[in-house]
């Protein structure tokens, strides 16, 4: 088999991100234009602004992941591109870019699903991991627990009935006045805070051991901090963040576990921006040895939103001959 080369494109969210990248498994480079100080003013992302921003540094950032790799448009054995799900306007830029490229250099289009690319970030540094394995999902959009039966083929175990995981993390930061993006700063406050100092609770869902649900524990720390106003008692924020960390990252362990029992699973990994939160990270680490699983994370730059992940993905649609055709459309609400 020839080497297949593909360059990749992401703009579903607030990264603008293109990548080129070799047989699904080696990065020859990987581009990632953020937004994130435009979008830290509004303390969230503004789709509108988003969009537009992604339109304006869309041409320069292949430009450069191809300049990176040493490579030009003929090299390239196909383009791919993140079609959902995601903001719409932000994957329309992607997709039309995409298609653009793809129609004039006379190259096939592969769509790829965002979910699909968190989770085959892992692909990239563990050159031996296939599947079958598990995979936790974790992002500012996503949590889902995902069954990983072959490349390209996923079984939906468990998702959050409300808040992503990475969303409470944003949430909870914003109202101890942390800042956008709320995991990294959570993280490092937490590092100074008593995870123990309050009990904030894990919430169970009734009738299914994968579902996650964060609203709770984020209501309570609104309400935690209501009572420390009213009863003008002072608020410590490394504690909350402690103990706020703790408590999310315990429900994912504890859930993930139980699914590793369950499916007999003897490899599980962990993928999107909050798998780069090292207490999660080490939670698994030592859950997984424990059980005897082995345990696979991404490098923190391709676990949030980047292009790399994108063409990990492409590759095995690559292979399987599975590629979009000109009507290809961005899908917000994509299904895995
Ligand atoms: O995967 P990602 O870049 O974008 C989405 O697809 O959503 O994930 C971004 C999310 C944000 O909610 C951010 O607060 C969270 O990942 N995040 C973290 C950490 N780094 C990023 N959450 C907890 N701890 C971190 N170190
Ligand atoms: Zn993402």
């Amino acid at each position: 088999r020839e080497d297949a080369v593909i360059l990749a494109i992401e703009s579903s969210c607030d990264e603008t991100a293109a990548a080129v990248v070799r047989n699904g498994r080696e990065v020859l480079s990987n581009i990632i234009s953020s937004q994130i100080e435009l979008h830290t003013l509004y303390g969230g992302v503004v789709p509108e602004i988003a969009s537009r921003k992604h339109i304006e540094r869309i041409n320069q950032v292949i430009e450069e992941a191809l300049a990176e790799a040493g490579m030009a448009l003929e090299d390239m054995d196909a383009i791919a591109v993140t079609y959902g799900p995601g903001l719409v306007g932000a994957l329309l830029v992607g997709v039309a870019e995409a298609k653009a490229i793809a129609y004039a250099a006379g190259k096939p289009l592969i769509g790829v699903h965002h979910i699909e690319g968190h989770i085959s970030a892992n692909y990239i540094e563990n050159k031996e991991l296939k599947p079958p394995f598990l995979c936790l999902v974790v992002s500012g959009g996503h949590t889902h627990l995902v069954k990983v039966k072959d490349f390209g083929v996923y079984e939906i175990l468990g998702r959050t009935r409300d808040d992503a995981a990475g969303e409470a993390f944003d949430k909870v930061a914003r109202a101890i006045g942390l800042g956008y993006p709320g995991g990294p700063k959570i993280e490092k406050a937490a590092r100074e805070g008593n995870p123990q100092a309050i009990a904030f609770p894990r919430a169970k869902v009734a009738d299914n051991p994968y579902d996650f649900s964060f609203s709770g524990v984020k209501s309570a720390v609104l309400n935690y901090i209501n009572g420390c106003h009213m009863k003008g008692i002072p608020i410590v924020e490394a504690d909350i963040a402690a103990a706020f960390q703790k408590a999310v990252t315990d429900v994912l362990i504890e859930h993930a576990m139980t699914a590793a029992a369950e499916f007999q699973m003897e490899k599980f990994a962990i993928a999107g921006g909050v798998a780069s939160n090292g207490t999660l990270r080490s939670g698994m680490e030592a859950a997984c040895r424990e059980r005897g699983i082995q345990f696979y994370h991404p490098s923190p730059v391709f676990c949030t939103d980047n292009a790399a992940m994108i063409g990990a993905a492409a590759y095995y649609e690559y292979l399987a001959g599975k590629f979009a055709g000109w009507d290809l459309n961005a899908v917000p609400n994509l299904k895995l």
